[in-house]
């Protein structure tokens, strides 16, 4: 296995040491770390061949370590892929709940036909060593109206019951999620759906929690209608108010490189957030393909909810710890930077921020714009929009090869891959003063392999 090195290689992000990474899966607190599973191609950049479950674990989500891959495929009813999936502790194990993908041999569309989708249990004592596998719900197992896209368990205690959610496609095309409940995380008893008119044909990666008293369904639609501020992207992910009923629907984050997030609780109750840093089927490019290696993890965001529900996401504190330098900018300045750095202004008007002569990030008339001006710097990524009424305040996260960017208290966030020609950048802005503090990176350690 090996660590490619390069000068996009992220500092404060969890990336694969070589080949692809999507979905971020088993986000849990358990034994004293934070565990952070994610479906990993160790062998392909491009993300081919069977996908398995890569881990990372911190004690403090500064400092991590790389223990390899942990889930293979390696029966029958996981061949053809480990996908998504969650962790739940109980017992001093810590519960993981994946799908198992199979392809049948034969002419199948893999849709209505040919394909397997297995909730498969193990239990792991350190994270690492996986118990033997157990087949908890197949195809025969999921209501009559499903096709055969049903995956990414998300399990979570509720009282004295535990609860399961599925995403689904049905057999007439439309995104739906599942509802299982088990009594002791091994027999699993069918509860109902639930679903959206016009919704998309497939959700995946459902997530239900709740956030300051509130009940919210989280899940990542595919086959929304493109708008000029709305549903920029391939697919897309986002939360439902859920009181029952599902309610106006949000999407997480308005940027280029945003997919299938998955929240868990920290030991002190705060609800966390991490993203893919990526999307499938994308028309853009990450040149670090060519290098070998592919994608990367959102960093851990906090969620609160504003008074009326609606959810607020900005960068978890310990990331403060990592502070170096400060500075200053106020308007009309620029600098040169080294990534990677954080920028937080108060907005009172219109404002306008560049960075690396590459990119715009400017509000004005209620929308927010992030715009690449550089088409080799963005990778072919052109303009993302948000609405955006009132911003009272912007942070910037940038990292050697990423921007997030949080807007508003967290109301909006945009996150997007750039892939700048040096490891500083230069930063100009225009109506805002802002305060700026140079990061020091993660401490990442690759053992296992
Ligand atoms: C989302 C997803 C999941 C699936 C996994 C496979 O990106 O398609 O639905 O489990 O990726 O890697």
């Amino acid at each position: 296995m090996a660590y490619i090195t390069g000068k996009w290689r992220q500092a404060l992000h969890l990336e694969p040491p070589q080949g692809w990474m999507n979905d971020p899966n088993g986000l849990s607190f358990f034994g004293g770390y934070y565990h952070v599973y994610f479906q990993y191609s160790p062998d392909s950049a491009e993300g081919a061949g069977n996908k398995c479950w890569g881990h990372y674990k911190s004690r403090d989500m500064l400092s991590w370590e790389f223990t390899g891959t942990v889930l293979f495929p390696d029966i029958a009813e996981d061949k053809d892929g480990v996908y998504s999936g969650s962790a739940v502790g109980s017992g001093g194990l810590l519960h993981i709940f994946y799908t198992g993908n199979v392809k049948e041999d034969g002419e199948h569309d893999y849709i209505k036909s040919g394909r397997g989708a297995n909730v498969i249990h193990v239990t792991t004592q350190d994270g690492e060593e996986m118990s033997k596998k157990e087949i908890l719900l197949r195809n025969a197992d999921y209501p009559d109206f499903c096709s055969c896209h049903v995956r990414d368990p998300k399990v979570w205690k509720d009282g004295e019951k535990w609860r399961m959610v599925l995403g689904a496609r049905t057999l007439d095309d439309k995104g739906a999620v599942l509802f299982y409940s088990s009594r002791d995380l091994s027999h699993w008893q069918y509860d109902g759906c639930d679903s959206a008119s016009d919704f998309g044909y497939m959700w995946e990666c459902p997530d239900l929690f709740t956030v300051g008293g509130r009940r919210y369904l989280g899940v990542s639609p595919q086959g929304l209608p493109h708008g000029k501020a709305e549903y920029q992207n391939v697919y897309q992910s986002g939360y439902f108010r859920y009181d029952g009923e599902l309610m106006d629907f949000t999407e997480w984050d308005m940027g280029f490189d945003f997919y299938a997030p998955q929240s868990f609780a920290a030991p002190d109750g705060r609800r966390l957030l991490i993203g893919w840093m990526g999307i499938g089927d994308i028309p853009y490019k990450n040149p670090t393909t060519a290098l070998g290696y592919q994608h990367c993890l959102t960093i851990p965001r906090e969620i609160t909810a504003d008074k009326d529900g609606t959810l607020l996401q900005k960068p978890i504190r310990e990331l403060s710890r990592l502070r170096g330098k400060r500075a200053e900018l106020k308007h009309g300045d620029s600098a040169e930077l080294p990534l990677p750095f954080e920028l937080t202004a108060e907005a009172s008007g219109d404002f306008a921020i560049e960075i690396d002569n590459s990119v715009t990030l400017e509000w004005q008339n209620g929308l927010f714009e992030m715009r690449f001006t550089d088409e080799k710097v963005g990778g072919g990524r052109a303009v993302r929009r948000a609405r955006l009424p009132d911003c009272t305040d912007i942070k910037i996260i940038a990292d050697k090869s990423s921007l997030e960017v949080f807007l508003d208290s967290g109301r909006a966030v945009m996150s997007s891959r750039l892939y700048p020609e040096n490891e500083s950048v230069r930063v100009a802005i225009r109506g805002i003063s802002a305060e700026l503090f140079s990061l020091n990176g993660m401490e990442v350690k690759y053992l296992g392999e």
